[in-house]
């Protein structure tokens, strides 16, 4: 028989981190990874929905710790770090996705509206991916940008720029990680959560002109992005890094 040795996509018995995992993709990250057998910490700054999403985690079978923490805030990243390794023993898996947007015009953004949101999109992924990389000997790091970092998108400024920001952070980061941790990312196109819900609900004309334009003619469920997570943090994804993986439903490539 020819020999084959196949990667499966599976997380099973390594430790996920997911900052910003206790809503929309970052939760539902969180709990794929719990199914397919990883302990998961899914932290963000709510300690209601820390101990919800802990909750959810464990009806899955797989264990957690419930660690409140703040991706703009250094410390309480050491902590998050800290607290999960004298849990587990190791962090196999990172996953960024705290969410902050801004909706105003160039005319009217403000300095600190524009610092909000570098702080969580941008710096929060450097601080996070430097802390964490101090105890990380091997391993998957993965970042929730978005399709609108290369697509021009109103009153979207400070977070597009930001997740380009993200995008090249990511790709001179697998440089210098390589080759024990592999880093990526996931550029989602839309998905309703709590960052958009009021923007694009069932109904609007904004929501019609989104399903029109996707290729597969509807929004993503976030499940959908959870998959792209999972196999990037499983070893089948063992030859993949500084990679920015589009799951949009084909919104993006679909220009006439
Ligand atoms: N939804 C989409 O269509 C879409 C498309 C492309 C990209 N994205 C990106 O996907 C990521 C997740 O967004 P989402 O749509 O899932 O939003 P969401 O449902 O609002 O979830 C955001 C998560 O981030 C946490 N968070 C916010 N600020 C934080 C901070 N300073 N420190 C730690 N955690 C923080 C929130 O919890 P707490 O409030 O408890 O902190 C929550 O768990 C974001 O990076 C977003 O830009 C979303």
């Amino acid at each position: 028989m020819t020999e084959y040795n196949h990667n499966p996509v599976t997380v099973e018995d390594k430790t996920a981190v997911v900052i910003g995992g206790t809503s929309g993709i970052g939760e539902a990250i969180a709990l794929s990874f719990a199914e397919s057998g990883a302990d998961v910490v899914a932290s963000s700054r709510d300690q209601k929905r820390v101990r919800d999403t802990a909750d959810s985690i464990r009806e899955r079978g797989a264990e957690t710790v419930e660690i409140t923490s703040d991706i703009t805030d250094r410390d309480s990243l050491r902590s998050l770090r800290d607290e999960t390794l004298s849990t587990f023993g190791s962090v196999d898996i990172l996953v960024t996705s705290a969410s902050a947007v801004s909706r105003s015009s160039l005319e009217t953004i403000t300095e600190s509206e524009w610092a909000d949101v570098f702080d969580v999109q941008l710096d929060g992924v450097y601080r996070a991916v430097q802390e964490f990389t101090r105890e990380m000997n091997s391993g998957s790091i993965i970042n929730i940008s978005s399709i609108s970092a290369r697509l021009a998108a109103a009153n979207l400024l400070a977070y597009s720029a930001a997740k380009g920001g993200t995008n090249s952070f990511v790709r001179a980061a697998a440089k210098e990680l390589a080759p024990d941790i592999r880093i990526n990312a996931i550029a989602p196109g839309f998905v309703i959560t709590n960052q958009n819900r009021d923007q694009y609900a069932e109904g609007t004309e904004k929501r019609a002109r989104i399903e029109e334009r996707t290729l597969l003619g509807r929004v993503a469920d976030r499940e959908e992005i959870a998959g792209a997570a999972l196999y990037l943090a499983s070893d089948a994804a063992s030859y993949t890094t500084g990679e920015i993986i589009t799951v949009d439903g084909g919104f993006s490539d679909n220009v006439f």
